[in-house]
């Protein structure tokens, strides 16, 4: 299907000079990207993918148009991608390439020889380990009858699905065509423009598998009118249907009718949340705001991919607690996708103003006490996260450096709930409708724009004169730990937990009308209010009462078996064990593995966890099997 595969370059001979002229001109402007200064950024990326289930790899083609004609040495992102060539495509000249060798972190750079070109197209094919893909087999989904496969770009994966400029300072439009066994249907962060039978020339020759490939094939078209950064890139190929659910919101999960009729009804309030979102930020840019529930293996609660939220299923519980990631998601729309980080130095610019814009949208929609609820389980996690890196005190900065540091190990609630505190903070000293105002100007002033820590703070001074002798901005930005003006959040539900959990160190359980009307968020927060390590009858008292172990709330099971490690209380191991089988959300696989390699004493516990790592991994997406695997590393 794909031409140019049979022509051989000389490359080892060029590989040198490049790497001279690399020399000589390079200055990265991202620390987790080859992407050259110097260099025009390509503006469109036109797609073609023929995705092979039976060897889990995508063959591909990639055609990259630039701003302006380009000569000598032009550097891509890349990891490992197998390239079998470049060539001008009006002519079909081959261009010399050449990989270099990997960076741990960076992958590989791609760099092309270029003669005054503005387009050229790449041949490629993706590997089984691409870290961006998951390609679960049949018996890994949901329905058990079909292949699936999804992708995670964010942070630095889009690189291991074609090779790109991959910084979110780019912003690119894109086409695709997607060419996958008929029976299986694909969705995107993009505009579906058709879906046909393969044309001539499209047809599947190069796939020998019978199972797969063997039968007929379609072709499903799509297009990203609007600039976005690499890392938001998405799709799913699957057995995919939908529910509609709102008049700019369908929800798409694997083709189960029970599944697809409970998601639409977590996430009924979807409509009512982004007309919320409108008042409060302006308007939405995107069109649609389609959701997608992946399989169990959907390494994070929700990727804000633009048009087509990616959602894990936990956060179905049928009580729509759901729609607080959903708000997450949503509110990405304008801070993140609209305006967006120009690094991931920057990251907080992301998250803390979509945790900002969330809570906003939840105290509209669910109500002032169960935002003050949020804020308060974010307050905690803040805290515990100045303990996390006591010794690495530069990682609870808000504007960082991630040079030589990979971004999905330091992963952390810093950027989400110290860039929440910050913002809050500038809201107390200028006042809500003042804020208001000046947010939406912030996003007006800036979309369609990747930004850094230095341009939000030039434009807040510019905008809220003098506000820098009232908040220390320096301290906030580039200052460690928690400044001392950031604020605890009060309501009684919030103070009321918080004391029931201390009174917990002194004997006192929760009595049953004290916890009567309690859901996940409340429980959640009150275990982690308790200490880190408790008496384990205690434990199993509570349990017994309120079967916390048991509980269907992935945030409530979590915590209280992350307890129960610490604790040093083995009964639970059995459904630890079951959850680190069942689910792949980082979120959960990070507190429950860290809990029982760390620490003295826990020899049973670090045999156990690698047992269970080693006959779960496969199910992991390789983003999340890169993250369990380096907490392991660092203590075993
Ligand atoms: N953009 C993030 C997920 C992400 C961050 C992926 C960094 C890769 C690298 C997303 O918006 C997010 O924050 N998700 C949260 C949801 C929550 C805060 C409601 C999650 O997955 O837990
Ligand atoms: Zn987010």
């Amino acid at each position: 299907m794909l031409a140019g595969g049979s022509r051989t370059y000389h490359c080892k001979t060029k590989t040198l000079t490049f790497a001279e002229l690399q020399a000589a001109t390079m200055a990265p402007i991202d620390p987790h990207s080859f992407t050259d200064s110097s260099h025009p950024l390509a503006t469109h990326i036109s797609l073609s993918f023929f995705f092979d289930f039976s060897s889990s790899t995508i063959l591909g083609a990639a055609a990259l148009s630039l701003p302006r004609p380009h000569s000598g040495p032009f550097l891509l992102d890349a990891r490992s991608l197998s390239i079998s060539a470049v060539f001008e495509p009006h002519t079909k000249n081959p261009l010399p390439f050449s990989l270099s060798s990997p960076d741990p972190i960076k992958g590989q750079s791609l760099t092309v020889s270029l003669s005054n070109h503005s387009r050229f197209t790449v041949i490629f094919s993706t590997s089984p380990s691409s870290s961006a893909l998951q390609w679960l087999l049949p018996p890994q989904t949901f329905k058990k009858t079909n292949p699936f496969v999804y992708t995670q770009c964010q942070a630095i994966h889009a690189r291991s699905i074609f090779p790109c400029q991959d910084t979110p300072a780019a912003r690119i439009r894109y086409s695709a065509r997607l060419n996958f066994p008929a029976r299986l249907s694909a969705v995107m962060a993009a505009r579906q423009v058709e879906r046909r039978p393969p044309a001539a020339g499209e047809a599947a020759g190069v796939c020998e598998d019978s199972l797969w490939c063997g039968e007929g094939r379609v072709v499903e078209e799509f297009v990203m009118d609007q600039p976005v950064p690499p890392y938001l890139f998405a799709f799913a190929v699957g057995e995919i249907g939908f529910r509609e659910v709102g008049p700019r919101t369908r929800v798409y999960a694997e083709a189960v009718p029970e599944v697809l009729d409970a998601a639409a009804r977590e996430f009924a309030g979807t409509e009512e949340m982004i007309r919320v979102g409108e008042g409060l930020f302006g308007p939405y840019e995107w069109e649609r705001f389609d959701l997608l529930v992946l399989p169990r293996s959907f390494p994070y609660g929700g990727m804000e991919n633009p048009r087509m939220v990616f959602l894990t299923p936990t956060v179905i519980k049928g009580d729509a607690s759901g729609a607080q990631v959903v708000a997450h998601e949503l509110a990405h729309s304008w801070t993140g996708n609209l305006i967006t980080n120009k690094t991931n130095d920057h990251f907080w610019l992301n998250e803390g103003f979509t945790t900002y814009a969330e809570r906003r949208i939840v105290e509209v929609v669910q109500g002032e006490g169960i935002a003050a609820l949020n804020m308060g389980i974010g307050w905690r996690g803040l805290v515990e996260e100045m303990e996390r890196f006591k010794d690495n005190m530069e990682l609870t900065k808000l504007k960082t450096n991630q040079e030589g540091v990979d971004p999905d190990d330091v992963y952390s609630q810093v950027p989400y709930e110290k860039g929440f505190q910050f913002l809050w903070r500038i809201e107390r000293q200028i006042g809500r409708p003042v804020f208001d105002e000046f947010l939406k100007k912030y996003i007006a002033t800036f979309k369609f724009q990747s930004i850094d820590t230095d341009m939000f703070l030039n434009f807040l001074k510019t905008n809220v004169p003098g506000i820098e002798n009232e908040i220390d901005l320096a301290l906030w930005t580039e200052g460690t730990g928690i400044p001392p003006d950031a604020m605890e959040p009060v309501s009684d539900i919030y103070t009321k937990i918080v004391s029931l959990a201390n009174e917990f160190n002194l004997g006192r359980m929760p009595r049953e009308d004290e916890v009567a009307d309690w859901h996940g968020q409340e429980w959640e927060l009150y275990l982690e209010n308790l200490p880190k390590s408790v008496e384990a009858s205690q434990l199993l008292d509570l349990d017994a009462r309120y079967r916390l172990s048991e509980s269907k709330d992935y945030e409530v099971k979590v915590a209280f078996l992350q307890l129960a490690i610490s604790s040093k209380c083995r009964d639970y191991h059995n459904e630890v064990e079951k959850t680190l089988k069942e689910v792949g959300r980082m979120k959960y696989l990070r507190p429950l593995y860290t809990a029982l390699v760390q620490g003295s004493g826990m020899e049973e516990e670090k045999i156990f966890a690698k047992r269970v790592f080693s006959e779960a991994r496969e199910c992991y997406h390789p983003i999340a099997q890169g993250v369990v695997k380096s907490i392991l590393a660092k203590h075993l």
